[in-house]
This record gives C-alpha cells, sequence and structure tokens, in this order.
C-alpha cells in the first residue's frame, strides 16, 4: 500500500540558525495523520538537521547530488557523503535544477543510477512547462521525462521512487493546478508506470503533487484518489502552514 507524504523543499532558504529556529518549531507541532514528514534543507545545513531531528518522526532530505561517487568535481556532493551523515532521501529533477542547471533527463537516469546504488530513496520531479500546457502536450512531455530518466528501472528499484509532479507554472507563482488537474495528470502517471510494469508497481508508488500547495488547498488536493501528498515549497519555511498541509491528511 502507498505511503502518504508531505515534503518540504525548502529550495536556497534558511541559514544554520533560522533552520534550528525552524526545526525547533517543527518538533512542537503535532502529526495529527498519517503522512510521512519530510524536509529538504541546504546541503551545508543538512547534518544539523538530521542531528536535531534524530529523535522525531520527519525524515531529511537532500535537494540534489551529483551522480558520480566521488573525484574531481568541485562543489559536488555525493549519494555516499549524504549516506555518510545519515541522509537517505533525495529530491532530484527539480524544474529549477533542470532550468537553472541544465539537469537532462539523461543526466537525471545517471543521478537516478547512484542514488539507487548507494540505497536511497528518491523523491523524483517532472512536469510541464506553460507552453507545454497550452499547447495540450502536457501528457507527452511528463510521459517522456518519466520514461527517459526512470523506464530503465527494473520494476524492484521502484519500492525507493517517490513521484512528485510539478507543473512548472504553478511553482512558486501562487497558481495551484485545481485539483481535477492534478488528479488528471496522477492519474495518468500511474498508468503510465502501470503499463510499462505493472499494476503492482503503479499501485504502490506514491505521486505528490508540487506547485503552490497552501493549508487553504491543501485537503481537497490531497483528496483525490492518485495524490498522495505534496512537495511544498513557500509554505513549507513556516512550521504553522506547514504543519496544516500535513494535517490535512488528519
Ligand atoms: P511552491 O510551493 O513555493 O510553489 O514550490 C513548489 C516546489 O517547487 C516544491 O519543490
Amino acid at each position: 500500500m502507498r505511503k502518504n507524504i508531505v515534503a518540504g523543499n525548502w529550495k536556497m532558504n534558511n541559514d544554520l540558525g533560522a533552520t534550528a529556529t525552524l526545526i525547533t518549531a517543527l518538533k512542537q507541532k503535532k502529526n495529527e495523520g498519517n503522512a510521512e514528514v519530510i524536509i529538504a534543507p541546504t546541503f551545508v545545513n543538512l547534518y544539523s538537521a538530521f542531528d536535531s531531528l534524530s529523535d522525531s518522526n520527519i525524515t531529511v532530505a537532500a535537494q540534489n547530488m551529483h551522480q558520480a561517487e566521488s573525484g574531481a568535481y568541485t562543489g559536488e556532493i555525493s549519494a555516499g557523503m549524504l549516506k555518510g551523515i545519515g541522509v537517505d532521501t533525495v529530491i532530484l529533477g527539480h524544474s529549477e535544477r533542470r532550468a537553472y542547471f541544465h539537469e537532462s533527463d539523461e543526466l537525471l537516469a545517471q543521478k537516478v543510477d547512484s542514488a539507487l546504488k548507494n540505497n536511497m530513496r528518491i523523491i523524483f520531479c517532472f512536469g510541464e512547462e506553460l507552453e507545454d500546457r497550452k499547447a495540450g502536450k502536457e501528457e507527452n512531455v511528463v510521459g517522456s521525462q518519466l520514461k527517459n530518466a526512470l523506464f530503465h528501472l527494473d520494476a524492484s528499484a521502484w519500492s525507493n521512487i517517490v513521484l512528485a509532479y510539478e507543473p512548472v507554472w504553478a511553482i512558486g507563482t501562487g497558481e495551484t493546478a485545481s485539483p481535477e488537474q492534478a488528479q488528471d495528470m496522477h492519474a495518468f502517471i500511474r498508468k503510465t508506470v502501470a503499463e510499462k510494469y505493472n499494476s503492482d508497481v503503479a499501485e504502490n508508488v506514491s505521486i505528490l503533487y508540487g506547485g503552490s500547495v497552501k493549508p487553504a488547498n491543501a485537503k481537497e488536493i490531497f483528496g483525490k484518489p492518485d495524490v498522495d501528498g505534496g512537495l511544498i515549497g513557500g509554505a513549507a519555511l513556516k512550521a504553522d502552514d506547514f504543519f496544516d498541509i500535513v494535517n490535512a491528511f488528519a
């Protein structure tokens, strides 16, 4: 049975002090539902976040990683290094990484392989741009993002994959996909996974929605049958808002 998950992608926000303050506030909150809670602080603050959350049920994830195990890649961080500090979940393929750091599907396939080789769980992000949706091409785009980065995997690898559908036009814009738009795309994604693998893989993979999720719209979006939670940006930076979203599952 697939899990409900609410993950906070902090992006490039919160220094060491702000990370500690937000974590203290998050630890005081009660998870009243059944969703796993994940936060993804910046690389430099991952270990302190992991350490302060060791006595809680909140999981810490990285926002990115390099595909190589080690070597001359100045400024980069490997899966093994993340595992070494206790972090075993990584977000890959975020649209900001695709757009600003030119991460292609092919590169992402390599990152996926490296993460899985290191027994990490992946929150794999993908989603169409506004022009794609206007042109009615959103399913083509999403289908090929999935296929190019993930469909080389064996069915067994999918127990470590979480999908996060994030339509680019809804990220940080205040414009959310309607619950129906999210449901339609999630159902398409699940069907595409079922066609490639089998219904077991498709029914067991959690598919999160991301893009301007807020306390005011979380319950309706998460209420859709193929939406298994959210990847939250801006609203994850406030403990009250984030836990109001987490408790949309209560
Ligand atoms: P917002 O919730 O700020 O729109 O960001 C979504 C996102 O990009 C999460 O990864």
